[in-house]
């Protein structure tokens, strides 16, 4: 039997220049590179200067996802970007991003799902494709983070970077198994009565201003690691597929204790788990899209290949999405 299934395509991903080091936050907070190390896996972010917005980043990202699969902005039929910082309250970042790419045509809107936003964007996009209502459609992750943080308060300014990643899919025949190739299989989540464990303590309707990064760190580590664990193995059922089957995990980077942690519950090897999380702290929606990116260009996951990517974030939400390279 023959079905629309959602190729990847193209990879980009963008880091600003500006390179903030945890010895350079202890000048700003009362921490250590030692405590950050210890606690997180985190040694620098990355963060965006004065003039750069997130359409900005997202902007590179894409550009670099259409030049990697030799495609160009014409194609496009939809954008989805994933984003909680966006450029304005409104319109869509999306639409800033279709407007630089000279995208004259289609669709183009933002998603928001915090930290999980890239898998919860890449399900829709999904959608439309196996809908046949889009054949071609840019999945966008973009962050500037560093804007919604209290730079006074050391228990969250440590944990964020700034940057975009994305990810060109494009409509292609399967068998309806699971040796196609593309999007195999996808799980969201969300769980409102989780909102005062990690929010921003502002918007447009309540205080008129974006508000600062809250979280009770504790709490949403320990809701981290079971539900990712427990989304995975969702994502799998009813696949034909089991966790020896998939050869990278590419998980949101949150912190490196969360990474083990979620490896370690679903028996994966270290070596197959991409970090990224050192050098580019969590980037929010950015992280899983410029993780993925990252392993593509370096070589490390190639064509064929079986990849899981998860995330958890402010909601609270989740989600997993499985696919074949
Ligand atoms: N430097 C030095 N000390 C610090 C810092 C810091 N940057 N931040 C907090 N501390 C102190 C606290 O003040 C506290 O001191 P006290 O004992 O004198 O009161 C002490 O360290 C312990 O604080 P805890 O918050 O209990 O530390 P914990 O071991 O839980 O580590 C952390 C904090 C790293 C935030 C951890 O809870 C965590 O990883 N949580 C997950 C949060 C997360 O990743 N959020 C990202 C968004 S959600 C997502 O993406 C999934």
């Amino acid at each position: 039997m023959s079905v629309l299934r959602s190729t990847l395509a193209g990879f980009g991903g963008y880091l600003p220049e500006r390179v903030m080091t945890n010895d350079d936050l202890a000048k700003i907070v009362d921490t250590t590179d030692d405590w950050i190390v210890g606690r997180t896996g985190i040694h620098r972010r990355h963060i965006a200067a004065d003039d750069q917005a997130t359409s900005d980043l997202a902007f590179e990202a894409a550009k670099a996802a259409l030049t990697s699969a030799g495609a160009d902005a014409a194609e496009l039929d939809m954008i989805v970007l994933a984003t909680s910082t966006p450029d304005e309250t409104f319109p869509a970042t999306a639409t800033k991003v279709q407007h630089m790419l000279g995208m004259t045509r289609g669709a183009a809107f933002d998603i928001q799902a915090v930290c999980t936003g890239f898998i919860f964007a890449l399900a829709t996009a999904d959608n439309f494709i196996k809908a046949g209502q889009a054949e071609s459609v840019l999945v966008i992750g973009a962050e500037t983070f560093s804007r919604l943080l209290d730079w006074t308060d050391r228990s969250t300014c440590v944990l964020f970077g700034d940057g975009a990643g994305a990810v060109l899919l494009r409509a292609g025949e399967g068998e309806g198994t699971s040796k196609d190739r593309g999007i195999l299989a996808n799980s969201l989540h969300s769980d409102g009565s989780k909102h005062d464990l990690l929010y921003a303590d502002g918007g447009p309707s309540t205080t008129q201003s974006a508000g600062v990064v809250k979280m009770e760190g504790r709490q949403v580590f320990k809701q981290a690691v079971t539900k990712l664990a427990d989304v995975v193995g969702e994502t799998l059922e009813g696949t034909g597929l089991a966790m020896p089957d998939i050869q990278w995990l590419v998980p949101h980077q949150a912190n490196r204790r969360i990474l083990d942690g979620t490896a370690k519950k679903l028996g994966m090897a270290e070596e197959k788990v991409v970090i990224t999380v050192g050098d580019h702290a969590n980037t929010s929606a950015a992280s899983v899209p410029l993780a993925l990116s990252t392993a593509v260009a370096d070589g490390r996951i190639k064509p064929g290949d079986l990849i899981m990517m998860e995330a958890m974030g402010a909601g609270m939400t989740w989600g997993a999405c499985l696919a074949r390279m």
